[in-house]
């Protein structure tokens, strides 16, 4: 089989990818390692910028999240005793939608399934061939079992953290920074609804604890755990009891609803950027370039990001064989670099190291955050994201639209 772009990955950078590509009529072959319903029933982020969802909007994905998701003005910060809000609208003129990585599949799957995409589910031994030339290819095996190869013009890796794609590219050319944190989340999916209107971040002298969710009856929280914990340390009873205490219960009369426990697992914590994101035909997003830790919820925002600015750079280089395809990789670094250090700064300041010191310099910061519009402004500006630009910092339009959340015409372009 021969096609112009051979994508590894249907997670959200693959999907997103083959449908930005398909409006510039970019034709796209998906290989992905799991099942259909695998890949649509895994629990991941929760939060979208507004370039997200501007970008989603923009390219026909936004009927059900403008329906279903939930527009946030900020969140709260609290420390015990003193629970504070950041408007980042005030702030910074951008909100936050609330709307889950699974929604988002659910509809990128949707779309790709009306506009005929080939996807390849549960393909073994995936594997990437002649990445330097003007003929890459993948190899695989198809659910089936029979042997397949996808000649392309170029390979794009949205292959996550443990796929193929960023080990192709080798050791003397790559260049690897990555931390580990000492310590995870346990995360907590509860049939009940919020007990807050916005998103609660806790500091506690216990560890971080964080009040999320998924919609009016569905809530999610995650707590700081030590890195070696198992799920099943915790009773319901023990998680329920921690997220009371660490979010505050009795403080001002609030309390916390509790309900089923529906999802319950450990997620290691870790910071990893991946440099070049190009190496010849071969392109790497989301994931499979660079990890960020959960706290300030970047994760699904930067593979968007990531595929807004690869999607033109791909259409410019497939049809005229020119374009921004070279800068693709510096472009994508430097909103990785930032929202790598953004997740750092935000994950340093909220959970508990075990370092009295380290405790008092994150309260410090705190209170810095609470009474200075300067720093408040900071972290919002970060949180609700930066606009989505090309190389030459021209903000990006998608093909034949117009943004209409803002009516500025803002998002991504293959002409800009
Ligand atoms: P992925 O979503 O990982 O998609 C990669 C795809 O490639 C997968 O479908 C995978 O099955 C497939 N694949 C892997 N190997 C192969 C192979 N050999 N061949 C073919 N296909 C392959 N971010 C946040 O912002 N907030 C959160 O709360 C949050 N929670 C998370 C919880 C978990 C457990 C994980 C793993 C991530 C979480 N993230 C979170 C991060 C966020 O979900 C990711 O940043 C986002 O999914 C990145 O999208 P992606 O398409 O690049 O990668
Ligand atoms: C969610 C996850 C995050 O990491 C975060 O910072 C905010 C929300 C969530 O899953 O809802």
């Amino acid at each position: 089989m021969r096609v112009p772009v051979a994508i590894i990955g249907a997670g959200p950078a693959g999907m997103l990818l083959s449908h930005l590509l398909a409006a510039d009529g970019v034709e796209s072959v998906i290989i992905e390692a799991r099942s259909e319903a695998y890949v649509l029933a895994r629990i991941r982020a929760g939060i979208l910028e507004q370039s997200s969802v501007q970008l989603l909007r923009s390219v026909g994905l936004g009927r059900r999240l403008e329906q279903e998701g939930m527009e946030h003005r900020g969140i709260y910060l609290q420390i015990p005793g003193e629970r504070h809000h950041l408007d980042f609208v005030d702030l910074v003129g951008r909100s936050v939608w609330v709307y889950g990585q699974t929604e988002v599949q659910k509809d990128l799957v949707g779309a790709r399934t009306a506009g005929g995409q080939r996807i390849f589910y549960e393909a073994g031994d995936v594997a990437l061939h002649d990445v330097t030339t003007e003929c890459p290819h993948v190899t695989f095996a198809a659910a089936d079992g029979t042997p397949q190869r996808i000649d392309a013009d170029v390979v794009v890796g949205c292959d996550g953290s443990f796929g193929p794609s960023r080990s192709a590219i080798p050791d003397g050319v790559k260049q690897v920074w990555q931390y580990t944190y000492p310590y995870s989340w346990l995360g907590v999916l509860a049939d009940v609804a919020p007990s807050t209107d916005e998103l609660i971040y806790a500091w506690h002298p216990d560890g971080f604890a964080l009040h999320s969710m998924r919609s009016p009856d569905v809530s999610r929280f995650y707590l700081q755990v030590p890195d070696d914990t198992d799920v099943n340390e915790w009773s319901h009873r023990q998680i329920w009891d921690a997220l009371a205490r660490r979010l505050g219960e009795g403080i001002d009369d609030w309390s916390l609803q509790t309900g089923p426990i529906t999802e319950c697992s450990v997620l290691p914590m870790r910071s990893y950027v991946q440099s070049p994101m190009r190496y010849g035909r071969l392109f790497l997003a989301g994931d499979a370039a660079h990890i960020v830790p959960p706290t300030g919820a970047k994760g699904l925002n930067l593979a968007i990001a990531d595929v807004a600015l690869l999607a033109p750079a791909l259409t410019a280089l497939l049809k005229h064989h020119s374009g921004p395809a070279d800068a693709y990789s510096d472009a994508a670094l430097h909103r990785v670099w930032r929202c790598t250090h953004f997740s750092w700064w935000m994950t340093r300041m909220l959970h508990q190291s075990g370092d009295p010191f380290d405790a008092q310099l994150q309260l410090s910061q705190l209170r810095w955050v609470f009474t200075s519009d300067a720093a408040a402004t900071g972290l919002a500006e970060n949180y609700a994201g930066l606009p989505l630009e090309g190389p030459d910092r021209t903000i990006f339009r998608a093909p034949g639209t117009a943004d209409t959340s803002t009516g500025k015409g803002q998002t991504y372009s293959p002409s800009a």
